[in-house]
């Protein structure tokens, strides 16, 4: 499904809206340029979740864990890394995350490491359209 979200508030929504339709066990993969508005979307998808406190780009941290209930919703961002990216990811522990069937997982710049991601995960897709226009494709 294709959206067009004219405010960072409209795309936080839209993630709110997605979290709010989990089963449990969901892998996202976020993909898209700087700025196109994949942590505030990950912004509202935690608020849809029901995490408590603020979500801050994980870009210089890698990953944070946020307990819900008896879920872990885990936020990655593998902006930060550059090479044997592939590799790093498995060493840190990351893409064991994921396989992991109760955890809840979002993984900002998923492309880079698109031959790992699961055959389940949901891509979504982000376009910076100019001004505050996003283009958010779910897949
Ligand atoms: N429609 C919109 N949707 C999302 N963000 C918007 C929108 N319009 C303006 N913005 C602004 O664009 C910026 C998006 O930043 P955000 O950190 O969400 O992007 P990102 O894709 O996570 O970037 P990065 O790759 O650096 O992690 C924010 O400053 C936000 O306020
Ligand atoms: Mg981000």
């Amino acid at each position: 499904m294709e959206f067009i979200t004219k405010s960072a508030f409209e795309t936080k929504s839209l993630g709110k809206e997605v979290a709010s339709k989990l089963e449990g066990g969901e892998v996202f993969a976020l993909s898209g340029e700087l700025g196109s508005g994949k942590t505030t979307f990950v912004q509202g998808f935690a608020e849809g979740l029901g995490v408590k406190g603020r979500i801050i780009s994980p870009t210089f941290i890698l990953m944070r864990k946020y307990g819900v209930g008896d879920k872990d919703f885990y936020h990655i961002d593998l902006y930060r890394l550059e090479e044997n990216i592939e590799n790093e990811v498995i060493h840190l522990g990351i893409s064991d995350i994921w396989k992991r069937p109760e955890n809840v997982v979002i993984i900002e710049w998923a492309e880079k490491i698109k031959e790992m991601i699961p055959e389940s995960a949901k891509w979504i897709k982000f376009e910076n359209l100019g001004g505050e226009n996003r283009k958010i494709i779910i897949q």
